[in-house]
């Protein structure tokens, strides 16, 4: 006697009877990227079939996204202004503030999730204050605070703060609940690598620093443990959700998570991830639709609740096709 496993592989209704993972809209967010100006829907170069939106343009996306049924989106702004102190991040009639506002004006229900960082709106482009050649941390997490208050006034749902500097989590917390949004949540980029993922997205935000690097706040791709503590560290400061990002080479930090924590995870598909696909598919070595939805369902049975995907829509639609 031997087992059988081809005995439950044997037509698709079996194989989905004892399916253990399924990869669901319900939890997609979809990223989407703000400019100013007006009737602006742009593709951007560097992330193929995604745009540069201004807010005159929004309500038109956000229709599409809901339609779609994907529950939730992140912003992320592009300011046209940029000085020493981030300033246009804290403005409260920034790029993203009034993106917020403009969302909820119609579609109350959407979760907005508002990405907080300085390095796009400040001159130096580093995600914190930067001093004789140093990121200081606890400079900046005024600011950053700032950011996220001003972001909670707006109407975001969801502050997720992506700079890496220690502490910013109760520095955060704190202000946003001495101010009376002690119901807006926090999902912390916990988890977040010094990688060369993200190189598309910089392309994108104009937020590579000008000198020097991130490996001083980002985490150092070989750390494991390291990981551990940061999220453990995030959820005693009071982070509703933690983050793991990039997704794809970090799936062991995923599961490693998801063993220790209750909180949920999230898990981010980043900008060179969803190119690297792109790219492949383009030049038809690939096929696009499956290798998406394998990579995703990756990311779930590695343990993560919820996926930051520039793939959300198309997800959407291939998951209405099946
Ligand atoms: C800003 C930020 C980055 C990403 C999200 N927020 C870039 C970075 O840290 O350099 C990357 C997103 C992506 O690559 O898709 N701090």
């Amino acid at each position: 006697m031997f087992y059988r496993g081809r005995r439950l592989r044997l037509n698709s209704n079996i194989r989905s009877l004892v399916r253990e993972t399924r990869l669901s809209l319900e939890n997609l967010v979809y990223p989407i990227f703000l400019v100013e100006g007006t009737n602006v829907k742009k593709e951007i170069s560097s992330l193929k079939n995604q745009y540069y939106l201004s807010i005159d343009r929004l309500d038109e996306e956000i229709e599409e996204i809901t339609k779609l049924g994907i529950p939730a989106v992140i912003l992320f702004g592009l300011p046209e202004f940029k000085d020493e102190k981030g300033s246009s991040a804290y403005d409260d009639n920034g790029i993203v503030q009034r993106g917020i506002k403009k969302i909820k004006e119609k579609y109350s229900d959407l979760v907005v999730i508002s990405d907080v960082c300085l390095c796009q709106y400040i001159s130096h482009g580093h995600c914190g204050v930067l001093k004789d050649g140093k990121v200081l941390n606890d400079e900046s997490l005024k600011l950053i605070a700032k950011v996220a208050l001003s972001h909670a006034k707006a109407g975001a749902n969801i502050i997720a703060p992506s700079d890496m500097m220690d502490g910013r989590v109760s520095a955060i917390r704190r202000l946003l609940d001495e101010n009376g949004y002690e119901y807006v949540s926090i999902m912390s980029y916990s988890v977040k690598y010094a990688s060369s993922f993200y190189g598309p997205f910089r392309a994108v935000a104009d937020s590579s620093p000008k000198s020097g690097d991130r490996k001083s706040y980002q985490m150092d791709p070989a750390n494991s443990n390291e990981a551990m503590r940061e999220a453990n560290e995030d959820l005693q400061e009071g982070a509703d959700i933690i983050m793991v990002k990039p997704a794809m080479a970090y799936q062991d930090i995923i599961y490693r998570l998801r063993q220790s924590v209750d909180s949920p995870i999230a898990a981010y598909n980043v900008s060179g991830e969803y190119m690297m696909i792109k790219s492949a598919a383009s030049q038809g070595l690939i096929n696009e639709k499956d290798i998406v939805l394998e990579t995703l369902v990756g990311f779930k049975r590695s343990g993560a609740d919820i996926i930051i995907t520039y793939f959300a829509k198309d997800v959407a639609n291939w998951l209405k096709e099946r």
